[in-house]
């Protein structure tokens, strides 16, 4: 039988990579290419995780509290998303003064260490505590009219990260 969440696993799969990019630059800031780690670990930040993250809000969290049973259910996770936004923020401003002083590469693995865990144990609780509840409640026609809402969200927020970087 199909997995409902599968494009929802799938898609984890891809972003799984990427916060490997995260750990590169943390790793590599001290050298000439910081500037360019630094672009990389933002275009993947705000270029695919927060749009992801925003799509999960509007489509996929009301889901799982209704299923809880409780409205602020997927609070807490709400609340990681927001972390994740404050030190993308932190990490562009960085950008944005980067003289490569060791201040700048302290405050550089400071932030990509950071974002990095807390990424690992956000995509962890999502597959181990709402994947599983998704699976085991949602009919096939209910889980293809989530990820529908959810890719639409998606496709908007990263018109909107886009216009925004413009
Ligand atoms: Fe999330
Ligand atoms: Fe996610």
């Amino acid at each position: 039988m199909a997995i409902v969440t599968q494009p929802l696993r799938d898609e984890h799969r891809e972003l799984m990579p990427e916060l490997e990019v995260l750990e590169e630059a943390a790793t590599g800031a001290e050298s000439a290419n910081a500037p360019q780690l630094l672009a990389r670990a933002l275009d993947f930040l705000q270029g695919h995780l927060i749009p992801h993250a925003q799509a999960e809000e509007a489509a996929l969290y009301p889901v799982v509290d209704r299923l809880m049973g409780a409205p602020k259910a997927t609070a807490t996770m709400r609340r990681d998303h927001v972390e994740v936004g404050r030190l993308t923020e932190e990490l562009a401003a960085l950008r944005g003064r980067w003289k490569g002083t060791p201040a700048d590469w302290t405050d550089a693995r400071r932030l990509l260490y950071g974002l990095r865990a807390l990424l690992v144990v956000h995509f962890a609780k999502e597959e181990e505590v709402y994947l599983p509840l998704l699976d085991e409640q949602l009919s096939a026609e209910e889980g293809r009219a989530m990820f529908a809402a959810m890719e639409e969200a998606a496709t908007a927020a990263k018109a909107a990260a886009r216009a925004d970087l413009a």
